[in-house]
């Protein structure tokens, strides 16, 4: 499918992952909405790509369904969706601090798997309702992560909520395949965004190391680049691709 002139929402793309492909769109003359819990930062990305800000909780039916509403309102209905917003966290099972307490677990599942869930299927219930272009309708793109593969010690949350994404991939690619929408899912290695900002440049030179090669952190036009290519490659779907330079990540 062409970028150009479609309507396209992105998760989480006040800053990060979704920011570049925010940007990495709009160059392509697609018209973005970039959905964030981060009111200001969505409102600076979508003043840069000339696009609309929508401020909304990807884990709220009500606030997403009205986030959906106001881009159709100003863009149409939107034919590609990103679901980039995630969150973090790291604990071990039992540590110093004492049990993984539930909450913090089912919080982690909560904004990345159902999250995600949450905006795929409502995304979906608008997209079916217009006609195809040519042989597709649309396509939505999650993102998990390396540690689906390969947790970390403290990553069972994270890993666990990503692992669900990549196990959603396949039969939402076969759900939705009658109604012509793909469905594909990004799994980055290491990637220099605000989640590493606060390391200092040593710190992120030793983790850039770990990468066989290029032997670096990656750059988050790298994640829009694949993205766009994603969009644009209709044989792409029910995968899950790892964006990693090789990257295995140890236990720590
Ligand atoms: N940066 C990396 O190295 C890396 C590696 C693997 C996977 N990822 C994944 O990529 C995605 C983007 O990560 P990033 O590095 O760009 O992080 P980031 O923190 O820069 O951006 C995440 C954005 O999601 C938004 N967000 C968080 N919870 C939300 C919610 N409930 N509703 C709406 N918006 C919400 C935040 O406000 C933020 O703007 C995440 O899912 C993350 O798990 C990142």
């Amino acid at each position: 499918m062409e970028l150009k002139d479609v309507a396209v929402l992105i998760t989480g793309g006040g800053s990060g992952l979704g920011e570049a492909t925010a940007r990495a769109m709009a160059a392509k003359g697609a018209k973005i909405g970039v959905i964030d819990q981060n009111k200001e930062n969505a409102e600076k990305v979508a003043a840069e790509v000339k696009g609309i800000a929508l401020h909304a909780d990807v884990t709220s039916e009500e606030q997403i369904k009205v986030a959906i509403a106001k881009a159709e309102a100003a863009h149409g209905v939107a034919r590609v969706l990103m679901n980039c917003a995630g969150i973090g966290g790291s604990q071990r099972i039992v540590g110093r601090d004492g049990v993984y307490p539930l909450e913090k677990f089912a919080r982690i599942i909560n904004v990345n798997l159902i999250g995600t869930f949450n905006c795929l299927r409502l995304f979906a219930e608008r997209l079916v309702t217009i006609e195809p272009v040519g042989e597709e309708r649309g396509v939505i793109i999650n993102t998990a992560s390396v540690a689906a593969y390969e947790g970390q010690i403290g990553q069972i949350a994270y890993s666990a909520s990503k692992g669900g994404v990549v196990g959603l991939t396949l039969p939402a690619a076969r759900d939705l395949a009658s109604q012509k929408i793909r469905v594909n899912t990004i799994a980055p290695g290491l990637f220099f965004t605000p989640l590493l900002m606060g390391l200092n440049e040593e710190a992120r030179k030793s983790l850039g190391a770990q990468v066989p090669h290029p032997s670096r952190l990656g750059d988050a036009k790298e994640y829009g680049a694949l993205a766009v290519h994603i969009v644009e490659n209709a044989m792409l779907n029910g995968e899950t691709i790892r964006l990693d330079g090789a990257i295995r990540m140890a236990p720590r």
